[in-house]
Parts: structure tokens; C-alpha cells; sequence
């Protein structure tokens, strides 16, 4: 089966109507209506409310709906745990993840729906390997503003401080099957920022990037797609490994490098997202 194409994640705050209603149209892969940290503590429950009245007539265009419900412990954890019940989104973003039990419970009161789990405390991401292996648990998303402060950490312009987490989510996700995505790039307005904050994160494994505003959707997209020169490159590849396996040999040089049967399902991997990614 192909990969889910999950390459932009857009947080939609729960208590915008006007966000929501025009939600669909901005391109995201996924949509994230955000009943957490998005809407105030005094907006939780008739954003909620106006979520679920809303949703049955989202047009959604193409994109995937997952609903980030308050942390377990927070006062409107459990009325949020209801809504998810009723509404059945593709899935749940449970914020600032530690304790692998509190996902169990999770797991077992939302029976058969994905879970997405935020890395977002030095806590979080010490326990990345054992919280991504919980039940149900579909991919991690790195939260970076609560993560700063959790690590008394500020800001390098090369987001240094965030490297060593990024590859511990990526690690766990992989040990683990599942999905990784990257934090949402703060400063809104700077592109050249997101789109090097975006390039970071793909090289390092990542395989989308949350986004905080409409206008990230498109930089995220393309950088999260295969570029024109990687899918000639990903061609010449599967192309040579056939061409050398017809004549008995197991490797080939390609573009100077030699390349093994691991780099043809890379490549087949590549080309499949580059399809889906139109
Ligand atoms: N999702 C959907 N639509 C959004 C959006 C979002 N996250 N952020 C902005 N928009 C819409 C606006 O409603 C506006 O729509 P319109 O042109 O149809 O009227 C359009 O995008 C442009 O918005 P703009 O005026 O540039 O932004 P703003 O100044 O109104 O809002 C923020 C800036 C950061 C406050 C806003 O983007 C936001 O609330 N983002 C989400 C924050 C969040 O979710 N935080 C928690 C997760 S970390
Ligand atoms: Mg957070």
C-alpha cells in the first residue's frame, strides 16, 4: 500500500468559524482542529461546540481531519474524548505526551481511532520510543514552542537547539512504523525561514511539517515533494539496478555513486510520493 501523503498538517483553532469554514480550500494534507492550546481556556467549550456543529457541513476539499483534543488532565480532557467519540475524525493529536499509560487509556477509550501524539517536553521526547510503540499510534509531531521552554532552551537561527529532539522523534518513529512531523515554523511571515526550518526537517527524516498559518501550506507542499532533479534521479536509479540485475549484477553507478537493491525501493518510494504529490 502506498504511504499516507501527509506532507502539510495545518492547526485550524476550533474557535474561529470563519477559519474552518474555509479551512479546505488553503491545499493542506491535514487539517488539525485544535481544541487545545489554539483557544482560550474561557472559548474551550463553545469552541467545541461549534466544531461539532460545524463539521458535517465542513467542505473539506482533500484534506484529512484530525481533532487535537486538551492534554489528559486538562479540565476538558474528557468532554473533548466525547466529542472525538461522536465526530470520528481520521484521527486524534493527543499534546504534550510523557506518560506511555495515559496513551493506553486513550487507546482504549477511542476505540479504533489513530492516534498522533506530540512530543513537546524533555519528558516527551525521553520516552518517544515507548510512547510511539503505544496502541493505535499513527505518527509524532514535534511541538517546538512548549519544547523550548521546557529545556530553558532559546533560539539559534539554525534551530540548533531542537536538533537533538527532531532525531530522537524521527528514530522513535521509525523503530516504531509510524509517521513524524516536524514543528510549525512561528515566524509566519518569514518564507525563507519556514522554507529553511522545512529542508531541515525533511533531511533529517520528517514526512510532513505542521503549519500554524494558511500561507505555509504551499512551501511546506513543495518542499515535502520530490523535486524535479530527485525524480529523474530516483528514474535512473530503478533504470540501472533493472538494467545491471539482467546482467547477473546486484550493483550499479549512478550520477558517481554506487547504488544497491536498498536505493531502488527508495527510488520506487520517491517516484510513488512524487506521483501522488501530482
Ligand atoms: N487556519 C485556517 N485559516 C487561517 C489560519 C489557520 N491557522 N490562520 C489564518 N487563517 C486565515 C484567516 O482567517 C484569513 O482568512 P481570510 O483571508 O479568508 O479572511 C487568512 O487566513 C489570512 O490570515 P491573516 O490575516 O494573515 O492571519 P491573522 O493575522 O488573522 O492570524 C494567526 C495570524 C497566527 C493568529 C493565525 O494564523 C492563527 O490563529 N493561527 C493558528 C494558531 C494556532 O493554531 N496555534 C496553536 C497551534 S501551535
Ligand atoms: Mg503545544
Amino acid at each position: 500500500m502506498d504511504d499516507p501523503l501527509r506532507r502539510s498538517l495545518l492547526y485550524v483553532p476550533a474557535s474561529s468559524e470563519a477559519m474552518l469554514r474555509k479551512a479546505g480550500a488553503r491545499g493542506a494534507d491535514v487539517l488539525i482542529v485544535d481544541l487545545e492550546d489554539g483557544v482560550l481556556p474561557d472559548a474551550k467549550d463553545a469552541a467545541r461546540a461549534g466544531a461539532e456543529r460545524l463539521w458535517l457541513e465542513l467542505d473539506l476539499g482533500g484534506s484529512e481531519v484530525l481533532l487535537r483534543v486538551n492534554a489528559p488532565g486538562a479540565p476538558w480532557h474528557e468532554a473533548d474524548l466525547d466529542a472525538a467519540a461522536r465526530l470520528r475524525p481520521a484521527g486524534v493529536v493527543l499534546p504534550k505526551c510523557e506518560e506511555p499509560e495515559r496513551v493506553e487509556a486513550v487507546a482504549a477509550r477511542l476505540d479504533a481511532t489513530p492516534l498522533f501524539l506530540m512530543i513537546e517536553t524533555a519528558r516527551g521526547v525521553l520516552a518517544a520510543a515507548e510512547l510511539a510503540r503505544a496502541p493505535r499510534v499513527a505518527g509524532l509531531l514535534f511541538g517546538a514552542a512548549d519544547f523550548r521552554a521546557s529545556i530553558r532552551a532559546s533560539r539559534d537561527p539554525e534551530e540548533a537547539e531542537l536538533a537533538l529532539a527532531r532525531g530522537t522523534l524521527v528514530l522513535a518513529a521509525r523503530a516504531a512504523g509510524i509517521e513524524a512531523f516536524d514543528t510549525p515554523f512561528f515566524e509566519y511571515r518569514d518564507e525563507a525561514g519556514l522554507e529553511r526550518s522545512a529542508r531541515r526537517a525533511r533531511t533529517l527524516g520528517f514526512d510532513g511539517k505542521t503549519a500554524i498559518h494558511p500561507g505555509q501550506v504551499a512551501v511546506v507542499n513543495r518542499v515535502f515533494s520530490p523535486d524535479e532533479a530527485e525524480v529523474a534521479h530516483a528514474r535512473r536509479v530503478v533504470a540501472a539496478l533493472e538494467a545491471a540485475a539482467r546482467e547477473g549484477r546486484g550493483v550499479a553507478t549512478v550520477d558517481g555513486e554506487m547504488v544497491e537493491p536498498l536505493h531502488a525501493a527508495e527510488a520506487r518510494r520517491t517516484l510513488a510520493r512524487a506521483r501522488r504529490s501530482g
